[in-house]
């Protein structure tokens, strides 16, 4: 049957060619899907060839047609699947990727030492259910100066070297205009208050700057004594320097406390034998400290027959060069990257 000869010789030439291009990794593929299962294939070519067969051969003849195009489709389909796998090979060993190279390093930020104290010192505080105050840095006199008992022409007035921006006006010289504010703006009762913030003072040396921070701590309640000042000194000491810092305490003179002292540091660098951090002396002062002075409670209207209250105002530029070993406090402010990278 001439027919049946036709199919024989195109499954012989199908085969044929199929393995061809298997073994040329699938080239001509297109070409030989054209060939065989295009609309103008040689497979739609034998059917359509069909319609001369007598009729009772014709359903052998088309089923033998059928498995003879699955049996295309499904090679030519595993063919097109081989060939896609071997380009992505191809193109994966084509390429040169070592991971064994350095990569280029992202800039990595940090914070400043100021900012790193600072932080250390309100998670230390917040710790023992201290609140966070805030009061401008340019603030009326009465905040600064009058409620603190400091009244005009006070020989203390001298200490602060103040920058007036008028007459009542001054850009504050402690963070101390804190206590006032808050004491002015709230009921009398219990105070845990935590205030950090920038200072200003005429004046400009390797130990002194025009701006510096200062951290202000208050407390008030009843029955609030100068041990309670020590021990939570102590404890921010040695929170801030490590075990075994020690604190000087030396009498001193603050209108606003009374009694009254300046805090010294043992010198973190030397451990107290004396280096040039601490000019030899193996102390480093921090700031100031008292209970809070009678006559503040009676200038913000509290009673002081019944409040009683500790407060220190700690340099956090001192903090920091004592806990750095900083020579100069200039650097602190000064944004030399290559100092600043060290932190
Ligand atoms: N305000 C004082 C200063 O800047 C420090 C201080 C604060 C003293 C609180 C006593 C109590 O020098």
């Amino acid at each position: 049957m001439d027919s049946n000869n036709d199919l024989e010789a195109l499954k012989t030439r199908l085969l044929a060619d199929l393995d061809a291009c298997e073994a040329a990794s699938g080239a001509g593929l297109d070409d030989l899907k054209a060939k065989y299962l295009g609309k103008k294939g040689e497979i739609y070519g034998l059917m359509r060839g069909m319609g001369a067969l007598p009729a009772d051969q014709r359903p052998v003849f088309g089923a033998a047609v059928n498995v003879l195009r699955d049996l295309a489709e499904e090679r030519l389909a595993a063919l097109e699947a081989g060939a896609a796998e071997a380009a992505i090979l191809e193109k994966l060993s084509a390429s040169t990727l070592d991971a064994t190279l350095p990569g280029t390093r992202a800039e990595m930020g940090h914070l400043h030492p100021l900012t790193l104290v600072r932080d250390d010192t309100i998670d230390f505080f917040r710790g023992m259910g201290f609140e966070l105050a805030e009061a401008r840095e340019v603030d009326h006199d009465f905040y600064n100066f009058e409620a603190l008992n400091i009244p005009p022409d006070h020989p203390a007035r001298d200490m602060h070297d103040t920058f007036y921006v008028d007459e009542n006006v001054v850009m504050r010289t402690h963070t101390s205009n804190t206590q006032a504010h808050y004491l002015v703006e709230h009921e009398p009762g219990p105070v845990r208050i935590l205030a950090p913030g920038c200072v200003y003072r005429v004046d400009n040396d390797a130990s002194h700057a025009p701006m510096f921070q200062q951290v202000e701590c208050l407390v008030v309640d009843e029955n609030i004594t100068f041990a309670h000042l020590k021990g939570t000194m102590l404890l921010w000491a040695e929170h801030v320097f490590g075990k075994g810092t020690r604190l000087r305490i030396r009498p001193s003179y603050f209108p606003f406390t009374e009694p009254s002292a300046e805090v010294d540091v043992s010198c973190s660098l030397c451990g107290g034998s004396g280096c040039r951090l601490c000019k030899n002396s193996g102390w480093i002062e921090v700031g100031g400290c008292g209970s809070v002075d009678p006559a503040v409670f009676e200038k913000v209207g509290w009673d002081p027959e019944k409040y009683t209250g500790f407060a220190f105002g700690f340099g956090i530029d001192r903090i920091a060069l004592l806990k750095y070993g900083i020579p100069n406090i200039g650097l602190l402010t000064r944004n030399e990257v290559r100092f600043l990278r060290q932190f």
